[in-house]
């Protein structure tokens, strides 16, 4: 059974090792050899405007999704998402279950009308998970990120709130 919650200090050596799978770290911007100590650090300087959750799966912590709030204060309303599930945990629901609690928490607690991300283009079940949640592609970065020794583009999609009203924009 999957359980969502916050982050703790305590959980830095299984997020560790969450990230030290391989397409965890390949298909988001980590790198590979994660320390333990550079999770504790990013832990220790989570912002009250940050949200990082983790999946617990009988007990054991196998994934994390979280939300950064933008600084800027016109952009108040946005938040980019990022997630990664243990490369021996994928395809069981995990992501799903991270996503939901963050829209969750960006619809109903966070105040967020606008979310977004980046996420490689191959990435076919990162695009799909993201679609399935209702974000849409909204353009490429052309040789966005080096992935094993090759430049590789990214989607940038974006999902907004389901009752946020927006000005209809003019094709530009
Ligand atoms: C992308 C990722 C978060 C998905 O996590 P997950 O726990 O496997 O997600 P779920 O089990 O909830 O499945 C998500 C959906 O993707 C689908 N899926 C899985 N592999 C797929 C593939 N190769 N092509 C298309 N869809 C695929 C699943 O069927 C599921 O869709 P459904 O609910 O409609 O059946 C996970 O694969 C991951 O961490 N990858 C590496 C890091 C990464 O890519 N992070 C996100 C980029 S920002």
């Amino acid at each position: 059974m999957i359980f969502i919650r916050r982050a703790e200090l305590a959980d830095a050596a299984q997020i560790q090792r969450v990230y030290a799978s391989t397409n965890t770290y390949s298909g988001t911007l980590q790198l590979p050899h994660p320390t333990t100590e550079m999770w504790q650090e990013r832990l220790r300087q989570i912002e009250p405007t940050d949200t990082l959750l983790v999946a617990m799966f009988d007990g054991v912590v196998v994934g994390t999704g979280g939300l950064r709030q933008e600084k800027n204060i016109r952009r108040r309303h946005v938040a980019s998402v990022g997630m990664g599930v243990a490369d021996s945990f994928t395809g069981r629901g995990v992501g799903s279950a991270l996503l939901a609690e963050l829209l969750n928490l960006a619809d109903n607690w966070l105040n967020l009308a606008r979310l977004e991300l980046t996420v490689f283009r191959d990435n076919a079940a990162g695009v799909h998970l993201y679609e399935k949640f209702g974000f849409e592609i909204e353009g490429m970065h052309r040789a966005y990120a080096l992935r094993n020794g090759v430049f590789v583009d990214a989607n940038s999609m974006a999902r907004f709130h389901p009752k946020q009203p927006r000005v209809p924009q003019s094709g530009l």
